[in-house]
């Protein structure tokens, strides 16, 4: 089996921000974004480029993927942005409006000709009504190892302004196509993470939200604000109630009188063996996070 990488709560950390930038080391999220994209203003976008070698050599530990979104590479910044990150080695590279597997493909070759590692991996946002409509074929990339991509954001923020839904606290206009990416994502073998919650006061509507999107299958949630860690970290980790169920169906099938059969009966419910392999994996996942 694959080892589990957690990515619950994956904070975007502006490369502009200093004072961001250094609360990086306290935090106990998943991953980091250093953004060089949307929260960085057009006359500082090459300051912020030219301030990623100083912030991966203060790399504090590998507990914490670093993860860095460069401009599109269609862009004025884009192409030079990929060069740098591709030199500080980070743990993936985050392409912003992408539209069709081309624009994988694209960075992939660049980090090739570059001799950039094999671990240096590639995320894309899903932001665009193109992505959209291109999901699957998206999606596909990841079933190949050489494309690097292994994870795909939810842009919600874009993806309302470029299709022109209204955003509503309860996401109705979002629903189908968050699902759609679920589906694709799970496909292509990615990892899939949920959009941000531009709300970070509101801690409650928060929690809220991440408790839907690990319903929906999500694996974790791009954050904003530090405040929002803690709610992602548990709302994507398998609960004490899910644990306590996988144990059981562990220790059913364990039991000798068990040993060959498909399916058992457990508390009065039917359980199979694809039972038996959802709460292997479920319990790895907890003993991977220390839950
Ligand atoms: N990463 C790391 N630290 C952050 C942070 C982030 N994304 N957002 C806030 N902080 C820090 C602040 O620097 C501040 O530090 P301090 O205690 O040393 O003063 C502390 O957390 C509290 O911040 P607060 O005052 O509540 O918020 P703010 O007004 O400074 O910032 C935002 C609010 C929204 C501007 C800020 O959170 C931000 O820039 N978020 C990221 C935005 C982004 O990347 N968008 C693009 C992707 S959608
Ligand atoms: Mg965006």
């Amino acid at each position: 089996m694959e080892t589990y990488r957690p990515r619950r709560s994956v904070l975007y950390v502006p490369a502009s921000n200093d004072k961001a930038l250094a609360k990086i080391p306290s935090l106990a999220c998943d991953a980091v974004i250093i953004d060089l994209e949307d929260a960085v203003a057009p006359a500082d976008k090459i300051s912020a480029r030219e301030r990623l070698a100083g912030i991966f050599a203060g790399r504090p530990d590998r507990r914490c993927e670093m993860v860095v979104r460069v401009n599109a590479l269609s862009g004025e910044w884009g192409a030079h942005d990929l060069l740098a990150a591709a030199k500080c080695e980070p743990d993936a590279i985050l392409l912003p409006k992408v539209d069709t597997p081309r624009d994988i493909l694209e960075a992939g070759d660049v980090l090739d000709d570059n001799l950039a590692a094999d671990e240096v991996k590639l995320w894309a946002m899903i932001e665009t009504p193109k992505a959209l409509l291109n999901i699957g074929p998206l999606a596909e990339l990841g079933c190949d190892p050489a494309s690097r991509l292994t994870c795909f954001v939810a842009g919600t923020n874009d993806l309302a302004k470029e299709t022109g839904i209204l955003a509503t606290p309860d996401r109705r206009y979002l629903m189908p196509w968050l699902m759609q990416m679920v589906l694709a994502a799970r496909a292509g073998g990615l990892d899939l993470l949920d959009g941000v919650c531009n709300d970070f006061r509101d801690l409650d509507g928060f929690a809220r939200e991440c408790a839907e999107a690990a319903a929906m299958g999500f694996d974790g949630k791009s954050l904003i604000h530090p405040a929002q860690i803690e709610a992602a970290n548990r709302a994507f980790a398998p609960s004490p109630e899910a644990l306590a169920e996988a144990r059981s169906v562990r220790d059913a099938f364990a039991r000798a009188e068990n040993a060959g059969r498909q399916v058992i009966s457990l508390n009065g419910k039917m359980v199979e063996r694809l039972h038996l392999a959802q709460a292997e994996k479920l319990l790895a996942k907890a003993a991977a996070i220390g839950a």
